[in-house]
């Protein structure tokens, strides 16, 4: 009898310690043969496919008169050929505000008064106005991220007026900033953004409402502790944070971009890791560009409890897979929202400039601006 306690005790201590997971498991390799670098997932856990609506009707041929021609007050789609400008509309219905939506929410009147469609009286059809310049922007400048694959207002908004992924400043718990008393400064308050770590849960404010962003870069390119190196730890946990919220939104683990090795030598990481530093830039672009822009346009009941409108990150298009949708591309079917083109988005300025991240595969010292050797065993 004990002999048998013993050894289920044991049984279920084995199974504890390999931190088990019934069920089956799917291995993809991400990096370099030999280092490890696979991404590990349970099939249970790999979201199905998700349904795309029908377009509405097939994408007319291009030519004839074009929307500004035709039409009042047509400020970004100016230069559409009216039938394609006709089919976007129907499209916007479908992605954004569909039959099958709250009453209130649903068909061309969300935005417009049917009296007269070229009011811009409902503010809803002002930000629409925006979104179309932002997607514009997203799909002609930072293919850095997106690359052919684009986005469409879908990728957001599947069907919900506002997306359902979205964040705002969030509410300061502590009432008296001067006092030590009662604030937790953001910490111990479990939160899904960050895995329900006990890290800052507040990780959106500081790294992706503008340029001005904090730096996500905390590790010190020497052993030992050094004058020239003072990060703090809270700076440090900030940033776990952050990495936490990367990886929840792709459905990913940490080694889907990074070899463990070290996390911070980008030639030991993997491809997906150079896209992702773009896809920070773009958030961040977004925001402050696009969407801060427009907060005297939204209503206070559209707001944060800091009065900032709902803002993006990544699983607002990426919702748990590593490309948004599967990979699936929709521009096909609203081919005006490629945008006019123009030059892609300079990341950055400065030693972490954004075009030196492929350089860097070979070279970590161009984004550092410390010349390292690499790969890691040789460094001082
Ligand atoms: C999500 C908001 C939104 C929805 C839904 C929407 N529209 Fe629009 N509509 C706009 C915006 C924004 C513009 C202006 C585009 C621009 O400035 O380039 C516009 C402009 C128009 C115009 C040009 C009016 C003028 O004279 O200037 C027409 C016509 C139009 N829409 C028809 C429709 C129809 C029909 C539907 C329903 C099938 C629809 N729209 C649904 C946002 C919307
Ligand atoms: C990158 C993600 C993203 C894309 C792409 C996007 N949107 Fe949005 N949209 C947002 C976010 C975030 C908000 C919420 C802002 C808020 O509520 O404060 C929003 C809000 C809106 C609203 C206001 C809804 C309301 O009820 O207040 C409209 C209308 C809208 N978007 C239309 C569009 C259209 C049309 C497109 C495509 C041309 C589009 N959006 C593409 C992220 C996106
Ligand atoms: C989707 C890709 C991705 C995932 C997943 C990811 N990271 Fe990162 N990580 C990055 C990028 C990109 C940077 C650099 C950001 C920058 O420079 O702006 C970074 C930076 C870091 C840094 C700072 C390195 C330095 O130079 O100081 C650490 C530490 C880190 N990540 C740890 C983690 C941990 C731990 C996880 C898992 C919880 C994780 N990361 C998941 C992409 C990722
Ligand atoms: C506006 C929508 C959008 C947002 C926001 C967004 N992404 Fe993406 N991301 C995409 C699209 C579209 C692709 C697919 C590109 C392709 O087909 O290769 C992609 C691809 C990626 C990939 C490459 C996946 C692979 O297997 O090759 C990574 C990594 C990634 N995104 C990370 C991020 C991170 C991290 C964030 C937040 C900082 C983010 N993305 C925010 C749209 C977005």
């Amino acid at each position: 009898m004990s002999r048998l306690v013993t050894l289920s005790v044991g049984a279920v201590a084995a199974l504890a310690i390999a931190g088990c997971e019934p069920g089956a498991k799917v291995s993809t390799q991400t990096g370099f043969r030999g280092a490890g670098l696979n991404q590990i997932n349970d099939v249970s856990n790999i979201k199905a496919a998700v349904a795309i609506p029908a377009e509405a009707y097939p994408l007319p041929p291009d030519g004839g008169p074009t929307a500004g021609q035709t039409y009042q007050n047509v400020q970004v789609l100016r230069n559409v050929s009216t039938e394609r400008f006709n089919h976007l509309m129907a499209q916007m219905n479908l992605w954004v505000v569909p039959a099958n939506a709250p009453a209130e929410q649903a068909g061309c009147n969300y935005c417009h008064n049917p009296a007269n469609m070229a009011s811009d009286e409902k503010y809803t059809k002002v930000v629409a106005r925006r979104m179309l310049q932002m997607t514009q922007n997203i799909n002609s400048r930072w293919s850095s991220h997106v690359k052919q694959t684009g986005v469409t207002c879908y990728t957001c908004h599947r069907g919900n007026a506002v997306p359902a992924a979205v964040w705002a400043r969030a509410d300061n718990t502590s009432a008296d900033p001067d006092t030590i008393r009662g604030n937790k400064r953001g910490q111990n308050t479990p939160d899904p953004n960050v895995g329900y770590a006990s890290l800052p849960s507040d990780v959106f404010g500081p790294y992706f409402a503008g340029q001005a962003a904090d730096e996500i870069r905390v590790a010190s390119a020497r052993a030992l502790p050094s004058p020239d190196h003072a990060v703090s730890i809270k700076t440090a946990e900030a940033s776990y944070g952050l990495m936490m919220h990367l990886s929840s939104a792709l459905g990913v683990n940490c080694t889907y971009c990074h070899n463990s090795q070290s996390f911070r030598a980008w030639n030991l990481s993997t491809a997906q890791r150079a896209t992702a530093y773009y896809g920070i830039r773009m958030v961040r672009d977004t925001n402050q560009s696009y969407i801060e822009s427009l907060t005297s346009v939204f209503p206070a009941y559209r707001k944060g409890p800091h009065g900032d409108p709902y803002k993006v990150n990544c699983t607002t298009c990426h919702q748990g897979v590593s490309k948004p949708l599967g990979g699936v591309s929709m521009i096909a079917q609203a081919p005006a929202l490629r945008g006019p083109g123009g030059a892609p988005a300079p990341a950055e300025a400065g030693p972490n400039a954004g075009a030196a991240v492929p350089a860097a595969f070979n070279q970590p010292g161009t984004l550092t601006g410390r010349n390292e050797p690499a790969p890691i065993p040789g460094r001082q």
